[in-house]
């Protein structure tokens, strides 16, 4: 099997579409994932796409590919931890394989407890304000950079 490359979502991105659809769009988190897959399938790599609403566990699923070295690389939206959690940005470098942030809006252009991200520092590229459309080009990249 070829590299499979782990993309992680954040809390209440699940709820995609219900949610603000002003900022956020009216794509659901299904979307998200077919975007995943049809990026992964066009760059010859596999994905495993996922999302959590427990900090716990979103840091139990980075433990995990750091000890089964499974997967190449993480595409990741944050979502709010992005701005709060030390803890994830201690456990993303841990797994030593590149980081891709990925945020739906133009975290930027929204209130100044979103400009400063954790995770940014630690990342490979940051991908912002694109849309659903962004974890296409997450996951593309991701690919160039483990190929
Ligand atoms: C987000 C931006 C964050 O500030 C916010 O907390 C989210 C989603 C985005 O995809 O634009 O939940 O990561």
């Amino acid at each position: 099997m070829g590299p499979v490359i782990l993309v992680l979502n954040g809390p209440n991105l699940n709820m995609l579409g219900v949610r603000q659809p002003e900022v956020y769009g009216s794509s659901t988190y299904a979307d998200v994932v077919a975007v995943c897959e049809r990026a992964a399938a066009a760059a010859s790599v596999a994905v495993d796409v996922r999302q959590t609403n427990d900090e716990a566990e979103m840091l139990e699923w980075i433990h995990h590919a750091a000890r089964s070295k499974e997967f190449a690389a993480i595409v990741i939206n944050p979502a709010a931890w992005t701005h709060t959690s030390v803890a994830l940005a201690d456990a993303l470098v841990i797994p030593e394989i590149p980081v891709i942030e990925v945020h739906i809006s133009n975290v930027h252009a929204r209130e100044s407890f979103r400009h400063h991200s954790y995770v940014s520092p630690l990342a490979a590229a940051v991908i912002a304000g694109c849309g659903i459309a962004g974890y296409g080009y997450a996951v593309d990249r991701a690919a160039a950079l483990i190929a």
